[in-house]
């Protein structure tokens, strides 16, 4: 009898039902492991708004792994809004079916099988933004059907809020996730509108700073201008959120570039917006470099920091473990900008992580992460030229 319940329970671990009996302590545990880098994954939103179906969410799957996004970092493959049907007679918030016949917990299972995370989309008010079921007043049941489902990530939305109370209804659904028996990533997409900075650090994961992007890089430099004052809210389980990207949507190479890199020096959650089941050579090249990942998956955790250059561009200089730096240098406008960069004006001394650059005393060597190419140290004087809306970014790698 013994032997027959260790059997069942270690086919309950692997199916990964064990979560479900986890009492609201443990639970605690885990969701305070969570993000301690920022979540990385794909959304359904960005490219395909309700055109959303079982067979694309299988195919993103399976592109995760066929493509390396799997092994370059992406674990998450989340749904946004308009996978809902309505709820049953007890209140349960069922799928369409006509969209996803064979289920929610189906395909959790499906990503599970394949090493890979499932999150899902709802909304803190009475509707999603796309009107279909909200969550306002079901955040129990809601949380405690998505733990059966297997839901690793939720995503709320602020749609349909009049009269509610942001900390409140955020709250609401973190008490409901410790209650559900499951640890779920909880994504808070408030769009800044009460300052979640201030007070959402324990309550989700991540939180949105402003409202959507869009395809199109003004609404990746409005997006970054707006990140101005934010850093120090921002660290390991806790990050600010600039929105998903927009990579391989359209813009050129040089934007998709820019756009990526500076994400990876805010410490944004890097989650894809692109069909990744067709993605071309240049946006595989973007999404899929170990070495920018690594900027934003760095375990110090702290968001870059700008520095002022001439005009049209910006110097960003993140810290990084054990002493490097990135430096991103922006090219804001659409022609391309010579400068001469004089690492002494660069220096900083941040306060924040009290790490400072030392570039008089230091020696680093400068990597080119976009052409792979070392380009000497960081000393005295050098010349770059930065491409229309575009970037170069280093890692400068200390000295011992
Ligand atoms: C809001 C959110 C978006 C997306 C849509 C879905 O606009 O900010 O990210 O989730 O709703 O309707």
């Amino acid at each position: 009898m013994k032997k027959i319940s260790v059997i069942v329970c270690a086919a309950l671990c692997v199916l990964g039902m064990s979560a479900q009996t986890m009492n609201r302590e443990q639970v605690a545990r885990e969701m305070n492991t969570l993000a301690r880098t920022p979540q990385m994954g794909w959304n359904s939103w960005n490219l395909f708004k309700e055109n959303i179906s079982e067979d694309l969410i299988k195919g993103v799957i399976d592109a995760f792994v066929t493509s390396g996004l799997k092994d370059a970092g992406y674990t998450y493959v989340n749904l946004d809004d308009c996978w809902h049907g309505d709820r049953d007679a007890d209140g349960m918030v069922q799928v369409n079916a006509k969209k996803f016949p064979s289920g929610m917990k189906a395909l959790s299972d499906y990503a599970h099988s394949k090493g890979l995370k499932f999150g899902i989309y709802t909304c803190a008010g009475t509707m999603t933004c796309a009107h279909y079921t909200g969550s306002l007043g079901h955040e129990y049941q809601d949380a405690l059907q998505y733990a059966r489902w297997g839901i690793d990530y939720i995503k709320e939305d602020w749609c349909n809020t009049e009269d509610v109370n942001p900390i409140g209804a955020y709250r609401t659904m973190h008490d409901a996730i410790l209650a559900s028996g499951r640890p779920m990533l909880l994504s808070l997409c408030e769009w800044g509108s009460n300052k979640p900075w201030k007070w959402a650090k324990g309550i989700g994961h991540s939180w949105r700073t402003t409202g959507d992007i869009e395809n199109n890089f003004e609404s990746v430099l409005k997006i970054l201008d707006l990140q101005d004052g934010l850093r120090e809210y921002a660290g390991p389980g806790h990050w600010n959120d600039p929105d998903m990207l927009e990579v391989g949507n359209g813009m050129s190479v040089n934007e998709d570039r820019a756009h990526f890199s500076l994400w990876c020096m805010l410490n944004a959650p890097l989650l894809l917006g692109n069909d990744v089941r067709n993605m071309s050579r240049e946006t595989a090249g973007i999404l899929l470099n170990k070495e920018v990942i690594a900027l934003n998956q760095d375990p110090l955790g702290v968001q870059a920091l700008k520095v002022k250059g001439m005009p049209g561009m910006e110097y960003w200089l993140k810290p990084l473990a054990g002493g490097d730096w990135a430096l991103c240098v922006l090219n804001r406008t659409t022609a391309p900008k010579t400068d001469v960069m004089d690492w002494q004006k660069l220096n900083v001394n941040d306060e924040l992580s009290k790490c400072a650059t030392d570039f008089d005393t230091k020696e680093y060597t400068l990597k080119n992460l976009w052409s792979g190419k070392m380009e000497g140290k960081a000393k005295k004087l050098k010349k770059i030229t930065v491409p229309g809306h575009d970037v170069l970014l280093y890692r400068l790698v200390v000295k011992e």
